[in-house]
This record gives structure tokens, sequence and C-alpha cells, in this order.
């Protein structure tokens, strides 16, 4: 595990959109795995700049989204396939047939999660893999639990969960509560992790995930177990290391 430390979150999302870039310029035809959620917006912000400028060029990347909510259609602009086409694929080079996110208005949740498998198969699995951290440990909505997830799954979103995202929809009872997400050993399948973090309200589960015990109690922690994982964090989500 590689731990970076930057000043603050504009230097944070520097540093992640720094790995990203060098990945997708030493593979253009890289499999990205991307995240949605408030942490990676600033570097999704440097990477549309790199691109604007002709610095990278995402035209032969395919992606494949971590998760999205259970029953949400694709034009709600909350769902996570309307996230990536507006903080990002709308805005660089992408070819948008090349990218991928878990379909949630499929309502056969054994049907949805065996098709995701198969995308991630079929396009060869994950080069980089970007997460973002959830206060309870989670990574993509992998929850905590008794044990750790394979595949794409289909969870019921704990109460923490609902309560965090609340701020993004008109009040709590609009939150789904089931999303599918990809699934832990997909993710530890992954070449390379990148997990960006910020803020002093990670700075406890920072520390629990990845300097504590591996545990599906804190699902991120497992990530202490890949062979190339790099953390980056702000100075505020490291306060307590
Ligand atoms: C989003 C995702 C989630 C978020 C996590 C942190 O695709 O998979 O695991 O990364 O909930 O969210 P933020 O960045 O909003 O704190």
């Amino acid at each position: 595990m590689r731990v970076i430390v930057a000043k603050d979150y504009e230097e944070m999302s520097r540093k992640a959109a720094n790995l990203i870039a060098a990945q997708i310029t030493l593979k253009p035809e890289s499999v990205l795995g991307l995240a949605t959620g408030s942490t990676p917006l600033g570097t999704y912000k440097e990477l549309i700049a790199r691109c604007a400028a002709g610095d990278i060029s995402f035209a032969q990347v395919t992606s494949v989204n971590l998760d999205e909510y259970r029953g949400l259609p694709r034009d709600n602009d909350q769902s996570y396939y309307y996230f990536m086409h507006h903080n990002l694929f709308s805005k660089v080079d992408i070819d948008c047939a090349r990218t991928h996110i878990p379909d949630g208005t499929e309502a056969d949740s054994a049907e949805a999660c065996r098709r995701y498998d198969e995308v991630v198969r079929s396009v060869g699995g994950v080069d980089l893999q970007l997460l973002g951290l959830g206060h309870n440990g989670h990574i993509g909505f992998n929850e905590p639990s008794d044990s750790f997830t394979k595949g794409t799954n289909c969870v019921n979103l704990t109460e923490s969960t609902i309560q965090a995202n609340a701020r993004f929809f008109a009040s709590e009872k609009d939150v789904p509560t089931q999303a599918y997400t990809m699934g832990i050993g997909t993710i530890m399948s992954a070449r390379r992790v990148l997990l960006v973090a910020n803020g002093e309200g990670k700075a406890e589960i920072v520390k629990k995930a990845f300097f504590g015990d591996i545990t599906p109690r804190v699902p991120a922690s497992i990530l202490q177990l890949h062979p190339d994982f790099t953390l980056v964090i702000d100075r505020a989500a490291a306060a307590l290391l």
C-alpha cells in the first residue's frame, strides 16, 4: 500500500488525476473502474481540463462503473448514469458505447448482477479502479457484513448510507433503499486500485480501514492486501494516522 498525503482537496484531486492520466497515457486502451460520490468530482474536473488541453485522451478507454441505484431510471438526475455523463463522459472524448454502468432499471436483480459480471469479464477486467470511501468503510455499495462479497450483488443500503445520500434527494424517503454494486472480489481483481478520501469526517475510517484489522465489518480494509493499492488523501483525512 502506498499512501500519498496531499495538503488539501485540490491537491488530492490533482495527484489522483496524475495517476489516472499516467495510466491512460501508458495504456490508451485501459479499462478504468470509476466511482461516483462527491470525492472524485475534483479528480474528474482535473481530467476534463487535461483532456481539453490535449494532454490526455479517453478515445480508446473503456469504463466500468462501480454501482447504480436499483429502480432509478437513467434520466433521473440522481442516477449514477446521469452523474457519470454529467460530470465526466459528456466532457471528455470517451466513446459512450464503451462506458458501462449496472442497469438500475433491471428489476430481476439476479439477471442484472449476472449481466454486469459478464460485462466486466468481457472487457478483460479492470486496469485501474478508482474508489471513494464510505463513512462505514464501504467501497462501491459493499456495506459492512459478515463476509466479503465476490461478484456484482444487489444490496440493501444501510441507514447511515441512506442518510449520507439524503442530501442529494428531496427527502430521505426518496433515497433508493437498494443498489447494484460490483463485488469486493471484482474490485480486488483490478490490476491497480486508487482510493481517494478527504476531510476530517473521513479521518476515523481511513485509520480503521487501512491501519486496523482486515475484516468484512470494514469492507475497504481488504485493500491492505491488494498488491498495487494507492491511497490518496488530504491532510484532514490523514489527521489520525
Ligand atoms: C460511489 C461509491 C461509494 C462512494 C462512497 C463515498 O460510486 O461507490 O462507495 O465512493 O460512498 O462517497 P463520497 O465521495 O460522496 O464521500
